[in-house]
């Protein structure tokens, strides 16, 4: 096998985040080098507890946890707790992490890290683009050591989420993320951030029988199924851990996708970035140059994507068009459970 690629991972965790951590967890050929928090779906704080619990859970508390800023560059904290849950991670409670982060700050991870390494590290980002756009501005010449940049953000021909036209995490801080695409400008194009805009992401549609299928591939028993009509209180008893406290955390999303109108599903966008990270060759692509918008009065955190160079300006992203949605979660449920059954059969012999 080829060696592993090393990432970087800045994530706001997060239920598809946690999913997201899980399937790079899970897969052989990824190797995360550090795991930074941004706040977004909940603040840094609780983002950091969940990085730390979830790492410990499937028993990498070794790999470094980095806290990112408190908050947006300029613009005041929005969280979401409708979406994602109290601490963020739905109705999953899962052990206090004993682990502590690290001394560094998030930026410094990335300023760090990509010159330790240069040319050989993937940035994924699937939160808001804070933590790194504060280390571009300390670090300017950054966006070249990367090999390669993913972004989960942004809608291009399609709605948003958070408004009619702004996806979260850019909608979180725009600037932000106007400053990573206005750096990203100086990359050459094949090397320009790969951007997983809603326009994909909400087409990744995972259900409760996936679910089901990823605990029958862990040997979880009994068989998860999480239907729409549980009681309110119902929680997972299945076997093992890491798929108990998944499920708990994606029964949260099912039913916030459900009372927003989108049936009994959740959307994996996270993930998807994820897998893209790895693979690129799993997905199509379309190259733009994308600006955000900062100062509208209904179109703050807009992504706007000029494809036919009317701005005379050279394209800055590469954003994903087509994916195989089908192979993307049996590779999501295979990876995931794979890594679970592993972590359950080392506790178990642990506790022999
Ligand atoms: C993005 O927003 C967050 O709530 C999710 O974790 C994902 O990163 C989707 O718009
Ligand atoms: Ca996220």
């Amino acid at each position: 096998m080829n060696a592993p690629t090393r990432l970087i991972v800045d994530v706001d965790t997060g239920i598809d985040d946690s999913f997201a951590l899980l399937y790079l967890l899970g897969s052989e050929d990824a190797e995360i080098v550090a795991v930074l928090s941004t706040a977004g779906n909940v603040p840094t704080a609780q983002v950091t507890i969940n990085n730390l619990a979830w790492l410990e859970l499937c028993g990498r508390g070794d790999i470094e946890v980095a806290v990112g800023a408190n908050g947006p560059l300029s613009a005041p904290l929005r969280t979401t707790e409708d979406t994602h849950g109290p601490q963020g991670l739905g109705y999953a409670v899962l052990p206090q992490p004993t682990h502590r982060p690290s001394d560094r700050t998030a930026a410094q991870a990335w300023i760090d890290l990509t010159r330790e390494h240069p040319g050989e590290l993937v940035g994924l980002v699937t939160g808001p683009l804070t933590n790194l756009a504060l280390a571009i501005r300390a670090d300017p010449e950054l966006p070249g050591r990367l090999r390669r940049l993913v972004v989960m953000g942004g809608a291009f021909q399609h709605p948003g989420n958070t408004t009619p036209v702004a996806e979260w995490n850019i909608s979180v801080d725009p600037e932000a993320a106007a400053e990573v695409f206005a750096a990203f400008s100086a990359v050459p194009e094949d090397r320009a951030p790969i951007v997983c805009g809603l326009d994909i992401t909400e087409r990744i549609i995972l259900r409760p029988e996936h679910l089901h299928r990823l605990a029958e591939l862990a040997d979880s028993a009994p068989a998860e199924i999480i239907r729409t009509d549980d009681h309110p209180s119902t929680r997972s008893a299945t076997s093992n851990p890491v798929v108990r406290h998944l499920s708990d955390a994606v029964r949260f999303y099912f039913e916030f996708h459900r009372d927003h109108g989108q049936g009994f599903i959740a959307h994996m966008h996270d993930p998807f970035a994820a897998a893209v990270a790895l693979d690129p060759g799993i997905a199509t692509y379309r190259s733009a140059t994308v600006d955000v918008e900062t100062e509208g009065r209904i179109t703050r955190g807009q992504t706007v994507a000029d494809w036919h160079g009317l701005w005379g300006r050279s394209p800055n992203a590469r954003i994903t068009s087509e994916t195989d949605v089908d192979a993307f979660l049996d590779d999501l449920i295979h990876r995931i459970a794979g890594m679970a059954k592993v972590v359950a059969a080392s506790s178990n012999r642990t506790d022999r």
